[in-house]
């Protein structure tokens, strides 16, 4: 697996990491659906193990995937794989508690103890803040960064960083986080970084970048037939896209103009979907969603970047 340094915290980490959303299972917040249906937690714990032969050594969870089971999934590996084998990134903002903000300190508090303990870890390398909303006026910003300063004083973090579904949002408060990694989505469907001030920001403080969901949640496979349901709990039933048959005609027709353009790889359509992004992000690497093995071994081909000529011709079978 290829590696690169995640800017300045100065970290080998694989181009391709691993994210493990689906590990927390069927959930939801309210009345939202917030997890993913038909995962198994041997399937979980046989991915990591997998993941951890192949080199695949950055692995993304979050307090909120699952209530803290995707957390205790990989917290439950460490008879056998060495945690220090591991970059281990969680995240904190998207459970309130009693409290009035996700981002009050008692609430953040709880969280950091909560995630070291669901992970059996003494230290998180790498905490994210998991969205930017830090109320209208930015008024919870100071304190919720000064309890990660603290979170790191006391050596239970490592690193800080920042995550949004919005660019624009994580460009609002970048400069009084000065966070060491960011956290954006980005797939070749859903694509403004490359010209975008995110960018150059993480080009002129040295950050890492991490890119999640690269696969629009597997959608641009092309793997669907026909547009699909998901059950209450599962994410996707909230992604409009994968209810739309022109775009599930588009992503089957894509999928063999990849596999055409890429045949003598041995993952075509995810060599073309996933390395694309890696071209234009030299401290940058993708947070891909592997479920089971045989997804961590079609990963484990994945890492090397595009040309930039490859690059952008995938991403212009992906303008709608
Ligand atoms: N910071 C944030 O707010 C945020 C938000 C979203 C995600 N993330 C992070 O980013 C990670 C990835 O994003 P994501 O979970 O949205 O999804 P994703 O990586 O875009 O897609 C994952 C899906 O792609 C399919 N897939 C993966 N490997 C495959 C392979 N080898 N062959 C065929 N299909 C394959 C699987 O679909 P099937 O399920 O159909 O098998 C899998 O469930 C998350 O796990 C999480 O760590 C962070």
């Amino acid at each position: 697996m290829n590696r690169i340094i995640l800017g300045k915290t100065n970290r080998e980490v694989s181009t391709i990491s691993l994210g493990t959303w689906s590990y927390g299972g069927i959930n939801t917040s309210g009345k939202v659906s917030v997890g993913w249906s038909g995962q198994d937690d041997q399937d979980s714990r046989a991915a990591l193990l997998r993941a951890w032969e192949v080199g695949i050594n950055h692995w993304d969870t979050a307090d909120v995937y699952g209530d803290g089971h995707s957390e205790a999934i990989i917290g439950s590996v460490w008879d056998t794989i060495p945690r220090k084998d591991i970059f281990l990134a969680t995240k904190v903002g998207w459970k309130k508690g009693p409290y009035e903000h996700y981002y009050h300190p008692d609430q953040m508090r709880n969280q950091v103890e909560a995630s070291l303990r669901n992970l059996r870890t003494d230290v998180i390398d790498l905490y994210y803040f998991h969205h930017c909303r830090f109320g209208d006026e930015t008024e919870y910003l100071d304190d919720a960064l000064e309890m990660m300063l603290r979170f790191r004083e006391e050596g239970k973090i490592l690193f800080i960083g920042l995550s949004d579904w919005d660019q624009a949002k994580i460009m609002e408060v970048i400069d009084r986080i000065n966070p060491d990694v960011v956290q954006p989505y980005r797939n070749v469907m859903d694509d403004n970084y490359a010209d975008s001030p995110l960018k150059n920001w993480i080009e002129e403080h040295n950050a890492g970048v991490c890119f999640f969901s690269p696969l629009k949640h597997g959608l641009l496979t092309g793997k669907y037939t026909k547009p699909v349901v998901f059950p209450k709990g599962d994410y996707r039933s909230h992604v409009d896209a994968f209810r739309d048959p022109e775009i599930i005609r588009k992503m089957r027709e894509n999928r063999k103009l990849l596999a055409d353009r890429f045949g003598d790889h041995p993952q075509p359509v995810l060599h073309g979907l996933i390395d694309a992004l890696l071209t234009d992000a030299p401290t940058g690497c993708v947070l891909l969603g592997q479920r089971n093995i045989k997804q961590v071994e079609a990963a484990a081909t994945l890492g090397h970047a595009l040309s930039p000529e490859d690059a952008a011709w995938v991403r212009s079978l992906y303008e709608m």
